[in-house]
């Protein structure tokens, strides 16, 4: 595992945006594994200037996104309809920024009407293409990766799981309360690739910025190996692991 501490986000964003390149130019039909939240944000619009300025071509690679929330999601023919899902984020921070095709882009459909057959297809679909060469991940204010929260065994499957307490008020402050939106209506359940399905992944990019992450990424790289905090089983991933953290992020490693 490759731990890379930069300055600030904004250096962050850009390597971490560099390095995606650096796939998407070597192997043009690449498979990417994306993430949302607010930390790659700043990587996927530089991904999007990269696309705009210098011709970076997506429209042969296929994305995967991690989890939806269960319960809401958008008409991907009318993706710009408002609501808080995972789909409409990455229509707004990156797929319309860029040259992705509709039909290439993946996203856990939070309206399934059969959630668990749904997530066995998603599965099937992954592994149809070979699998995914690039997996994007943050870490969750619990140490969740993707939304396995604590507890989550590390041989997961893509699934619905329940969100904890946790995540409901990190999510809150970061994407509801803006929107306007009720801690009470806020969704309860996600679909989310499992744990076993990331660590199946060949390559993983990790972000992780500010202090208050700090404990967290200490605890999930050099803690102890523990479905407490799912994101450390970034200790037994088998392919080519890099974690990119800002310094605040970093500030509680004991070895950088
Ligand atoms: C979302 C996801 C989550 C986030 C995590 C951190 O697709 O995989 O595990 O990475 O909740 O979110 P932010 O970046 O908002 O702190």
């Amino acid at each position: 595992m490759k731990i890379i501490v930069k300055d600030n986000y904004e250096d962050l964003s850009v390597f971490a945006a560099s390095i995606v390149a650096d796939l998407v130019k070597r192997k043009p039909n690449c498979v990417i594994g994306f993430a949302t939240g607010s930390t790659p944000i700043g990587m996927y619009h530089e991904l999007a200037r990269l696309h705009k300025e210098e011709g970076l071509d997506f429209s042969q690679v296929t994305s995967f996104n991690l989890d939806e929330y269960l319960g809401i999601s958008i008409d991907l023919e009318k993706p710009y309809e408002m609501d808080q899902s995972y789909a409409r984020f990455m229509y707004e921070e990156l797929f319309s920024r860029i040259n992705i095709k509709q039909e290439n882009i993946n996203v856990p459909y939070g309206l399934a009407e059969n959630p668990d057959q749904f997530c066995r297809q998603y599965e099937e679909k992954i592994k149809s293409l070979g699998g995914i060469d690039m997996q994007i991940l943050g870490i969750g204010g619990d140490g969740h990766w993707g939304f396995n929260e604590p507890g989550s065994s590390f041989d997961s499957r893509t699934r619905v799981e329940k969100l904890n307490s946790k995540t409901i008020d990190d999510n809150y402050e970061a994407f509801y309360k803006k929107a306007g939106v009720s801690k009470e209506e806020m969704p309860r359940y996600a679909l989310t690739m499992g744990i076993g399905t990331i660590l199946e992944t060949k390559s993983a990019l990790m972000l992780v910025n500010g202090e208050k992450k700090a404990d967290i990424i200490q605890k999930a790289l050099e803690g102890p190996l523990s479905t407490e905090v799912t994101a450390s089983a970034i200790q037994i991933y088998k392919g080519d692991a890099t974690v990119i953290l800002d310094k605040a992020a970093a500030s509680k490693l004991k070895n950088i």
